[in-house]
Formats: structure tokens, C-alpha cells, sequence
């Protein structure tokens, strides 16, 4: 076993191995710098997901207004005898951003025997408690866990996996939160890390009218803002921050340009405010631009998909065509 591979005996028992390859946490405070001198301000929405914000994004999943996670395990829930037909018997599944693992369990219940399952996030913690669960409902299953940044590729090969064909699972429309080159450069380092007959399984989120992609970013009950400004309240405790939030507020906005959904905070008065030691103003008005969610077309998911490789081999949708699921293969020709 690679001796990056821990075998931590006790925390570690659940799982078959947990391998940490240590995503540079010191970025923090050089993307926050970086992004406040930037006009207009912006964040990286990486940072969004500590314990507490990947905790407010599970209570998001459950809004009325946030079709998205609902509709997507409808789906996963209708197309399971197929997806269990394309996968065939003894598959392993890998998930980027597995979060709190909670749709692989529609997929994991839909294959036959599935071999492996491997979870891989940015936050370690939260990771690792979520694989532990699947461990622990799933004793056939072989589970890993690797603590990396899949924007930076999936480093695989020194894994003890087993050797059935491998599924990169990757829902909740995660690819619409990069720009189209780097959505692109983030297909490419999956591809990368496949063989011959691999396949990854990619939730799309669709455009559709933009009072409902507004409504799902900017729910009645507040929790997306809670999700947007936790954001500045973490600078504040983690970098010395000394962000006003009480002066900031939640704003979700369509884009038809890019089509995509931004979330804002907006400034309601002039601030002055430090992180590290380091001065910005903020002016009543402006607008610090957190994240953004691109939205796809049938078109525009294919293009994107073709250009790193890929073949669009099955795609499905809800009746209402809110939100798709597509499986790609390497083409033959890549
Ligand atoms: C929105 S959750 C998705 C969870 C789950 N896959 C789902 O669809 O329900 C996004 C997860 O991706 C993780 N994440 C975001 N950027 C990441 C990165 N660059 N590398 C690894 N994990 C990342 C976050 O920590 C978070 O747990």
C-alpha cells in the first residue's frame, strides 16, 4: 500500500483505505486576498464548503424551491435497471465531491454487486464520517476515501481498488460551477484517469425560465443567503476578517449571457473592513460575486462534453426537462 495510503487503524476501521493528499488549505487566505482586490470583488465558491456551510447546503437540497437534488434522484431512481445494465456486475464507483453521499445510495442500490465505492472530497471530515456511513450499510462493498482537490485530476493509480469497470460519479449540476474552460479542463482530468470502457455519470442542471432558477438560489426561507454569507463569516473567523455581514445581502441573479445563476453579496452601505491585516472598502452598491451556476442545454452539455473527448451516450431528464443525467464514454477516436 502507498505509504500516503493510511491505515489509521481505529478512526479509519470502516474503511478499506483513506488517502490524504492534502488539497493546500493555506490557499484560503491567498484566494480571499486576491479575490478583494479584484473589481468586482469575487470569491472562489470552494471555500463555501466547511462544516458549517456543508451543513446549510444539505438543509438547501430539501427546499421546496431547490428542484435540483430532488429531481435529479427522481431521475436516478427511474433509470436505475438501465444504469444497472450499462454498468454491469461488480462496478467501481468514484464520486468528486461526494459531500454527504447521499444520491450515490440510489446508484449504489441500482447496480448489480457493485465492488467499490470511493468518496473524495476537499473536506476531510466530512468525507470521512459520510464513507463510514456507506461502510457501514454497504459491508460487501470495498470503500476508500481520498481527502484531494479533483480539480487538480484523479490520482487513482496507487489506490488498492479493485478492478471492475470504473463509474465517476459526478451529480448536483457540481460542473455548472466552473467556467466553460475550466469545466472543460475538469472533464479532461477525469477522462484522464479512465481506461477502455470506463464511463463517468454527470448531472446537467437545464435552462429553463428564470424565475425558477432565481427562486431555487434564492429560496423564501433565507437558507441560500445563510449558505452565501457563511462564506464571509468564515473569513472572519478563520482569516481575521472584519466583514460587517449584518450590512451585506443575498442576491441570485440570471445571467442570460453565460446563462447561469450568480449569487452576489450586496453591499447595502459603505464599509471598511480587514482580512489579515490587509484594508478594503467595500461601496454601497457593489457587489462581491460568489458563485456561479451555469445552466446547460442538450446542445450546449454535448458541445462541452465532445470537446474534452467524450461521446454523449445516454442522456435523461425529468418530464418537466428541469435537470438531466448523462453517461460518456471516452470516444473511440480520443
Ligand atoms: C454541492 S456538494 C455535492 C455533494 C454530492 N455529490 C451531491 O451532489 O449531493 C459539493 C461537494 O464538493 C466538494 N468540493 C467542492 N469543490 C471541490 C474540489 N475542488 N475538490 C474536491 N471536492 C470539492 C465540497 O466539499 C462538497 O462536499
Amino acid at each position: 500500500m502507498h505509504d500516503r495510503v493510511s491505515g489509521r487503524p481505529s478512526a479509519h476501521a470502516a474503511l478499506a483505505f483513506y488517502d490524504d493528499q492534502h488539497p493546500p488549505a493555506g490557499d484560503f487566505l491567498a484566494d480571499v486576498l486576491d479575490g478583494f482586490s479584484r473589481s468586482p470583488k469575487q470569491l472562489t465558491p470552494v471555500y463555501f464548503y466547511d462544516a458549517a456551510g456543508s451543513a446549510i447546503f444539505d438543509e438547501i437540497t430539501e427546499l421546496p424551491e431547490y428542484y435540483v437534488t430532488r429531481t435529479e434522484l427522481a431521475i436516478l431512481d427511474r433509470i436505475g435497471p438501465e444504469l444497472s445494465g450499462l454498468a454491469g456486475p461488480g462496478a467501481v464507483v468514484i464520486e468528486p465531491g461526494s459531500g454527504s453521499s447521499v444520491k450515490i445510495r440510489k446508484l449504489l442500490d441500482a447496480l448489480a454487486e457493485p465492488a467499490a465505492y470511493v468518496g473524495l472530497d476537499i473536506s476531510g471530515e466530512h468525507l470521512e464520517a459520510a464513507c463510514q456511513e456507506i461502510a457501514a450499510d454497504y459491508p460487501k462493498l470495498q470503500v476508500g476515501a481520498i481527502c484531494a482537490d479533483f480539480t487538480q485530476g484523479l490520482d487513482l493509480s496507487h489506490l488498492p481498488l479493485e478492478s471492475g469497470r470504473r463509474i465517476i460519479f459526478f451529480p448536483g449540476s457540481t460542473i455548472g460551477n466552473f467556467e466553460p474552460a475550466a469545466a472543460r479542463d475538469l472533464l479532461d482530468g477525469f477522462r484522464r484517469a479512465m481506461r477502455p470502457g470506463d464511463a463517468v455519470l454527470i448531472g446537467a442542471d437545464r435552462v429553463k425560465d428564470p424565475a425558477t432558477l432565481v427562486a431555487a438560489y434564492d429560496d423564501a426561507q433565507g437558507v441560500t443567503a445563510r449558505f452565501n454569507l457563511n462564506l464571509v463569516e468564515r473569513i472572519n473567523r478563520e482569516l481575521g476578517g472584519t466583514i460587517e455581514a449584518d450590512e451585506l445581502s443575498h442576491r441570485a441573479v440570471w445571467n442570460p449571457e453565460f446563462n447561469r445563476i450568480e449569487m452576489h453579496l450586496h453591499a447595502d452601505a459603505d464599509q471598511r473592513f480587514e482580512v489579515a491585516g490587509r484594508e478594503f472598502e467595500l461601496r454601497e452598491g457593489e457587489s462581491i460575486h460568489t458563485e456561479n451556476s451555469h445552466k446547460f442545454t442538450p446542445n450546449s452539455f454535448t458541445s462541452l462534453a465532445e470537446s474534452v473527448g467524450f461521446d454523449v451516450l445516454h442522456s435523461w431528464s425529468d418530464a418537466a426537462d428541469l435537470f438531466s443525467l448523462h453517461w460518456l464514454e471516452p470516444t473511440s477516436k480520443a
